[in-house]
C-alpha cells in the first residue's frame, strides 16, 4: 500500500513544485489538504466544502475533491448533479478537465465516484490514470481532499500522499477513540516525516469541552506514538449545519455570521497564519471561543 501511494505522493510533490504553474503566472504552489476521520459522520464533507469556500473568499483558487469512492456526497451537499465524476476519469472515459465542475460559491469540485468498493484498492492501471490526471489540478492554490471515514486503502493512499492531514473528531468517546486509531495507523504505516497532522474538534458545545477533547487526543498521540498533532480548534455544534445540508447549501454561505461559519473562517486564518480580519475584540473573542487561545 505504501508503494502504491509513493507515486501519488510524488505527484503531489510535483504539484508543489514550480513546474505546476501552467499558465497562471508566478511561482504557484498547490497546498494539498486531506480531511479524514476515524469514525464516519463526524463532519468531514461539510468541513471540506466550507473550508474551501472560506479559502476562496481569501482569493485562492480552490478545488474540493470528493475522494470518497464509496459514498460520494460533496455534490449532494451543494445541490449539484454531476454529469461525470471520478469513476469516469478512473475508467478513462473522461479527463479531469471534463469532470471538474464550477460552482457558484467560488470553488471548483471534482465529484466522487459512488459505486467503487470502499475497501477495494484501485488497480494499478486505474491509479496511474488518476495520478496522471491529477496534474491538471496543479493550477489550484489549494486542493482539499474529502475522504471517506476510516482506513480503507484508498483513503490511506490519499493520506499518505498529502503533506497535511486534518483529522476531524467530535467529543463523543467513540469518535475520539477512532481519531486516535487513525492517527496511530498513519503514524505506524506511513513513513513521511513531512506529514503534518492537525486536529479539529467538530460539534463542540463549549470551548472547554473542545479544548479538553483536543488535548486528550494530542497528548495521547504525543505520549504513546511520539506524534505531533496540531490543534486547529473547534467547530461549534450549530443547527445551521443540518439546516444548510437540507437546503443543499454550504452553511458559510447560508449564514456567514453563524457560529460554525465563524469557526471555519478562523480555522482558515490559522492554516494561513494570517489574522482573522474582524476587529480586535471579535478576533480575540473568537480565538477564545475556538479554544485556540
Ligand atoms: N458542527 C455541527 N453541528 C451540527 N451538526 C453537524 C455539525 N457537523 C456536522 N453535523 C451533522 O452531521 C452530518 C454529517 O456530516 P458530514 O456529512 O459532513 O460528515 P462526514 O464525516 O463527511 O460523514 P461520512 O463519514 O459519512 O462521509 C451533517 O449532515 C450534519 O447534519
Ligand atoms: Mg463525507
Amino acid at each position: 500500500m505504501v508503494d502504491q501511494a509513493e507515486d501519488l505522493r510524488k505527484m503531489m510533490k510535483e504539484m508543489n513544485g514550480s513546474d505546476a504553474v501552467k499558465g497562471y503566472g508566478g511561482h504557484r504552489k498547490t497546498r494539498v489538504i486531506t480531511v479524514s476521520s476515524g469514525k464516519g459522520g463526524v463532519g468531514k464533507t461539510n468541513l471540506a466544502i466550507n473550508l474551501g469556500i472560506a479559502y476562496a473568499q481569501l482569493g485562492k483558487r480552490v478545488v474540493v475533491m470528493d475522494a470518497d469512492l464509496g459514498l460520494a456526497n460533496v455534490n449532494v451537499c451543494l445541490g449539484i448533479i454531476p454529469k461525470y465524476n471520478l469513476f469516469h476519469l478512473i475508467k478513462k472515459q473522461k479527463t479531469m478537465k471534463d469532470i471538474i465542475i464550477d460552482t457558484k460559491y467560488g470553488i471548483q469540485i471534482v465529484a466522487g465516484a459512488s459505486g467503487f468498493s470502499k475497501i477495494a484498492n484501485l488497480t494499478d492501471a486505474e491509479r496511474d490514470v488518476f495520478i496522471s490526471e491529477l496534474d491538471t489540478l496543479s493550477y489550484a492554490d489549494v486542493l482539499i481532499i474529502d475522504t471517506g471515514a476510516g482506513v480503507g486503502q484508498n483513503v490511506l493512499s490519499f493520506v499518505i500522499a498529502s503533506d497535511e492531514v486534518i483529522i476531524v473528531t467530535t467529543p463523543e468517546p467513540t469518535a475520539i477513540t477512532d481519531a486516535y486509531g487513525i492517527i496511530k495507523i498513519i503514524a505506524t504505516e506511513i513513513n513521511n516525516p513531512a506529514l503534518e497532522l492537525k486536529l479539529i474538534v467538530n460539534r463542540a458545545t463549549s470551548v472547554i469541552e473542545g479544548r479538553k477533547v483536543a488535548e486528550r487526543v494530542i497528548n495521547i498521540a504525543n505520549q504513546f506514538l511520539n506524534v505531533k498533532v496540531d490543534n486547529l480548534g473547534i467547530i461549534y455544534e450549530d443547527i445551521i449545519i443540518p439546516q444548510s445540508v437540507r437546503k443543499q447549501m454550504p452553511f458559510i454561505i447560508n449564514d456567514p455570521k453563524a457560529k460554525a461559519s465563524q469557526c471555519v473562517k478562523h480555522i482558515v486564518s490559522r492554516l494561513e497564519g494570517v489574522e482573522f480580519k474582524e476587529g480586535g475584540g471579535l478576533k480575540n473573542f473568537l480565538a477564545k471561543m475556538m479554544g485556540t487561545k
